[in-house]
């Protein structure tokens, strides 16, 4: 069984099919840049791109960064406003003619390694972050997860966690690495105090450069990159298009 996977983020719009019974994308993935204005017409006019790609016509999952309930987007802080109050699984199935079931990003990336990377069958508190554009998070206890946490958006020395601790931030300010671990280790820290996590998972664009930065995080909690890096939200969101593993 097959499902395209959309990963809805705030440089590059990313998508593939993957086969759900490994995980393993069935063919070459296909990014776009995201637009500086990504409204709903603009993620729609993608996603009808992406289909006549792949020459799809089966169910479609798209993980969103924002709050996602009931297939409405609630929040988009990276992306547009108008997009606060869209019936997005309606409107992309209007687009496509596919089946749609969007959610959080984060979300959807820490599907893929909940049920086949690094937090696999875990039955603790495993918590996936990723950090890229913004900080998005997925929280999972005993094998379910606890959607929308939005940990990224934890207030932090008088702004929020994302405008302080991002791959984004980093890379706006110029900051080595040695300049940012100090912050990513602030952030982590405050975490570890909320949540007590038996597990982090670090995704996005982070877990790609994670060996310049995991020697100086020190915590409790064992932290490890995501397997599946920065593809744990096409797989997430290909395997959230699927009623079999939710
Ligand atoms: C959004 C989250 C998203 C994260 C990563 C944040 O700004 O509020 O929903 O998961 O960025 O894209």
């Amino acid at each position: 069984m097959k499902a395209l996977g959309i990963d809805v983020g705030g440089t590059g719009i990313k998508a593939a099919p993957v086969d759900l019974s490994n995980g393993e994308f069935d063919a070459e993935r296909l990014r776009i840049p995201t637009p500086s204005l990504c409204t709903p017409e603009v993620l729609a006019k993608t996603a009808k791109e992406f289909v006549g790609h792949f020459n799809w016509s089966e169910s479609i999952g798209v993980g969103f960064p924002g709050v996602i309930k009931q297939g409405k987007v609630l929040t988009a802080a990276n992306l547009d406003d108008s997009w606060i109050g869209v019936a997005i699984d309606d409107l992309l199935r209007e687009a496509t003619g596919c089946e749609i079931h969007s959610l959080n990003d984060a979300d959807a990336a820490g599907l893929a390694e909940f049920h086949l990377g690094e937090g696999q069958a875990h039955q603790g508190m495993v918590l996936l972050l990723t950090i890229g554009t913004g900080i998005g998070s997925a929280l999972f206890y005993q094998g379910k997860l606890v959607p929308n946490t939005e940990l990224g958006h934890l207030p932090m020395n008088g702004t929020i966690a994302e405008k302080y601790t991002s791959r984004k931030v980093k890379k706006d300010l110029d900051l080595t690495w040695s300049e940012w671990v100090p912050r990513l280790q602030e952030y982590l820290a405050i975490i570890e105090r909320i949540i007590t996590p038996d597990l982090i998972i670090i995704g996005g664009g982070a877990s790609k450069k994670f060996e310049k930065f995991s020697a100086d995080i020190n915590l409790q909690t064992p932290v490890v990159p995501a397997r599946h890096q920065h593809h744990a939200g096409i797989i997430g969101a290909a395997f959230a298009a699927s009623n079999s593993i939710l």
